[in-house]
């Protein structure tokens, strides 16, 4: 796997160490969380945001009060930000991480890093060879009730943790189904919905090693592609240290949860086409959650809503702080980044922790076809 430098550029950076300008690319559904995020931290400006897209870059523009520029070229000939913050479909993130890289701009990256190892590995490598700085998205491990169950789980209360679980069952039936497009994941490629394996399960599959202390060894599942008609999705996966990950997806049919399962959420409600803006704290009938079983105890980690409970004897609520509360968890992220470069130290997230969730992602595909559980190449 690929380990950047932490690039030579940063210690005549000297402006990065107050101030991090940056520059937002891509303006669509997850564009204004990250905005509304980073509006809210006082040593980030914006300096200019890209969408080729002339009506929602009007849009962003007169909502959040930054400079828009229809091209990448547009905003590098007249901007230099410290970091772009890349938000444009997976298939486009090479491009835009080579051309960002190689005017020496930082990167931080969307998940899922890309669609081919090969693409993840010339990206990590264009930085590398730029001595910039790449920084993997993996916002799941910002939410504040991921973050404190990870602590939890290292505190070792709960025993040896034997089981990790995250189901998705239910949307609004076959008919509202809505893929991916092939502008995200190609054609006939490893793609299917938003809350599929390909899109959504790809942060399990950072957040569940990260969560246990322990990679990913082999996997054995099957997931949707692009164009294909979509099925029930699974992926079982074997830690290192013997704990069993399950995935399970299915945005075709229709939930079963009952209204005592509903929580009152302290993130932001998610929009259609406009991701988490709604006003903070409603009811939410139907909040996601990650379920971490250990041999003295088990967690139930609501991850948008902040909410998280431990039974270890008796079920308890473990009170979060609302701060990081979903978007604000892009904005801890950022923070992260920053720090991370004001301290000319490798990004907490690195292109090697995108490429190891690509690559068993990629396993689950292969082993469909065999039926066998597959190794996850670097970690068997
Ligand atoms: N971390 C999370 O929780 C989370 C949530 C949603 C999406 N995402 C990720 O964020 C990325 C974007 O997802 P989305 O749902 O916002 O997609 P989207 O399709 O809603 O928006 C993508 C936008 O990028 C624009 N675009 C395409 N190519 C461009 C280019 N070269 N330069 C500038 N703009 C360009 C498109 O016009 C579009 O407006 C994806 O990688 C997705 O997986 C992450």
């Amino acid at each position: 796997l690929v380990n950047e430098p932490v690039g030579s550029v940063l210690k005549k950076d000297t402006e990065v160490v107050d101030r991090l300008k940056v520059a937002v690319i891509g303006l669509g559904a997850v564009a204004e969380p990250h905005l509304l995020a980073y509006k809210s931290l006082s040593a980030v400006s914006i300096i200019g945001v890209v969408e080729p897209r002339r009506a929602r870059l009007t849009e962003i523009e007169k909502l959040y009060g930054v400079q828009g520029y229809e091209t990448t070229d547009a905003l590098l000939a007249e901007q230099r930000p410290h970091v772009a913050c890349i938000l444009t479909p997976a298939a486009t993130h090479r491009a835009v991480t080579e051309q960002f890289a190689a005017s020496g701009v930082h990167v931080l990256c969307e998940k899922p890093i890309a669609v081919t190892i090969e693409d993840a590995v010339a990206m990590a490598h264009a930085c590398a060879r730029a001595g910039t700085c790449f920084f993997y998205g993996s916002s799941y491990r910002y939410l504040p009730a991921v973050e404190r169950a990870r602590s939890i789980i290292q505190s070792g209360i709960l025993g040896e943790i034997r089981l990790i679980v995250e189901s998705v069952l239910g949307g609004d039936g076959l008919a509202n189904y809505r893929p991916m497009s092939d502008a995200h994941y190609p054609q006939g490629g490893a793609g299917g919905g938003g809350y599929g394996l390909v899109d959504h399960g790809i942060h399990m599959l950072d957040i569940f090693p990260w969560l246990c202390g322990s990679p990913i060894v082999s996997v054995l599942g099957r997931g949707d592609r692009t164009g294909g008609a979509p099925e029930t999705e699974f992926a079982m996966l074997k830690m290192l240290n013997r704990t069993m990950g399950f995935l399970m997806y299915d945005s075709c049919s229709r939930s079963t949860e009952l209204p005592y399962e509903g929580i009152f959420s302290d993130g932001r409600r998610w929009v259609d086409e406009r991701g988490w803006v709604g006003e903070q704290g409603q009811w939410d009938s139907g909040p996601g959650s990650i379920c971490v079983y250990g041999t003295r105890g088990s967690l139930r980690i609501f991850h948008y809503a902040n909410k998280l409970f431990i039974n270890t004897g008796r079920i308890e609520e473990i009170p979060l702080v609302s701060a990081g509360a979903t978007p604000g968890h892009f904005g801890l992220q950022l923070h992260q980044f920053h720090e991370d470069l004001r301290h000319n130290r490798p990004p907490a997230t690195s292109a090697a922790d995108g490429i190891r969730a690509l690559q068993a992602l990629h396993a689950i595909y292969e082993s469909e076809g065999s039926g066998q559980w597959r190794p996850v190449p670097g970690t068997a």
